[in-house]
């Protein structure tokens, strides 16, 4: 029991029963139930299904997915599980065409959205202010386990890179798929490699806990034997006379079950049986808390001010709104300003364009007026033409009159001649 200095210490006389705690607890959580959230990444066909199928000892459905796709896309499935009377909400999250491509530079990205994207729905229900906490359905992502396939070589970049990215969101357990693949020397010198390359990387892997002295010892063994090399099958083979989960092979049977073939049953202790609550404790406490704390500082909100005095939420959300005030209205003046400026513009280009309208219609007037005396001298000119026409013609009519009359005269007076003399000859 604790014991604070100057505290008055009573003794009980009897039982009042407080030591029930515990149970209390322990009854609670298994009433809620609990949940939990494997996101595996690794490349095509290295095993992940099935090592997922082993691990939970049951069959999850799920259609194969197509492996010519442009880019990285997550699949998450949800499963209840129950074992004696304690329920468990699994999720398992695949990576689909994880290293499929050409170009793997950008494979992380959508994996990493993903975990954000959890962090963020949560943050979001926090905020909120009906929250419903105690039954939200918990999406963040628990654990990664990350499939290193069975090269015996080093890591390849799209783990390292992929890692890197993931190490300070999700804690990861590194795994070799398919170690039956592998023969016992090279895999102790590949896990060797592996470690050092992700300690040369600078890449955080997920540590079993050692603070806890009831899991102290075992956690610390199995620390040193990661990554765990693991075989999957659901394949079940009677083996003496028990039936065991195995691969069978021209040459002999890997029993999945058998230490001495496999890490298969080290992952298992270590992700279910001991650590499952420190995965779920760490995601909140570390990888959540940093998402929250960026997002949050992002936001500009601070715990200090300047000169490190505390600074309520409060006193943070006035600070941010009348910066945010303040530069609305620093943009509602610019863009004030903006808007004159357009406007006299505007009014100038106006301006010119009627100036040189009307210098247009003064040019266009002129031309006109000057057009217009051409022709009123032209019908003028015309005019007197056709006056003197006229008086010719008429004094041309006279003369024709004049002698058409002195003609007849003639005629007449020749036809009389004639008359009065038979014997002249007419012409
Ligand atoms: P995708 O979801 O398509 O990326 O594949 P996956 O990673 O889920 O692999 P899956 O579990 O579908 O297994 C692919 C093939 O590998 C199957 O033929 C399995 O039988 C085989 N396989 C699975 N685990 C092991 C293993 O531990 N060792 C060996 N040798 N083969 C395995
Ligand atoms: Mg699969």
């Amino acid at each position: 029991m604790c014991r604070s200095e100057g505290a008055r210490n009573l003794s009980l006389s009897g039982h009042v029963g407080f030591d029930s705690m515990p149970d209390q607890l322990v009854n609670k959580s298994v009433c809620q139930g609990f949940c939990f959230n494997i996101l595996c990444v690794g490349e095509t066909g290295l095993g992940k299904s099935t090592l997922m199928d082993t691990l939970f000892n049951t069959r999850f459905e799920g259609d194969p997915a197509a492996h010519n796709q442009p880019g990285v896309h997550i699949k998450s499935n949800n499963y209840e599980l129950q074992e004696s009377n304690v329920r468990l909400k699994l999720s398992i999250v695949n990576s689909v065409g994880f290293g499929d491509q050409i170009n793997k530079e950008e494979s992380y990205k959508s994996i990493v959205e993903f975990i954000d994207a959890q962090f963020e729905a949560y943050l979001q229900e926090e905020l909120k202010i009906k929250r419903t906490l105690h039954n939200y359905h918990d999406s963040r992502i628990h654990v990664c386990l990350y499939f290193i396939a069975p090269t015996g070589h080093s890591l390849k970049s799209l783990d390292l890179v992929t890692m890197k990215k993931l190490d300070s969101k999700v804690n990861i357990i590194p795994i070799i798929a398919k170690a039956d693949s592998i023969s016992k020397n090279e895999l102790q010198k590949f896990k060797i490699k592996i470690m050092s390359e992700l300690v040369s990387n600078g890449v955080q892997i997920y540590q079993f806990p050692t603070d806890d002295e009831t899991v102290a010892e075992i956690n610390g063994t199995m620390n040193a034997h990661l990554p765990f090399a693991v075989v999957g099958s659901t394949e079940e083979i009677k083996i003496g006379n028990k039936m065991m989960k195995a691969r069978q092979y021209p040459w002999g049977t890997v029993q999945v079950e058998n230490e001495s073939h496999c890490d298969f049953v080290k992952l298992r202790e270590m992700l279910i049986r001991v650590n499952m609550e420190d995965l779920r404790e760490q995601t909140h406490t570390r990888h959540y808390e940093l998402y929250r704390r960026c997002k949050l500082e992002e936001m500009g909100f601070k715990d200090t001010d300047p000169d490190n005095k505390p600074f309520s939420l409060q006193e943070t959300y006035e600070a941010k709104r009348n910066e945010f005030l303040g530069e609305l209205q620093k943009k509602e003046e610019e863009m004030r300003q903006m808007f004159v400026m357009r406007v006299k513009e505007k009014e100038s280009e106006l301006k010119e364009a009627e100036k040189e309208l009307h210098d247009k219609f003064d040019r266009l007037k002129k031309l006109h007026q000057d057009e217009k005396k051409k022709l009123e001298d032209k019908k003028k000119s015309l005019d007197d033409e056709i006056n003197a026409f006229k008086q010719r013609k008429t004094a041309a009519e006279l003369l024709q009159s004049q002698a058409q009359q002195s003609g007849s005269q003639q005629t007449l007076k020749r036809e009389k001649e004639r008359k009065n003399n038979p014997w002249l000859c007419t012409e």
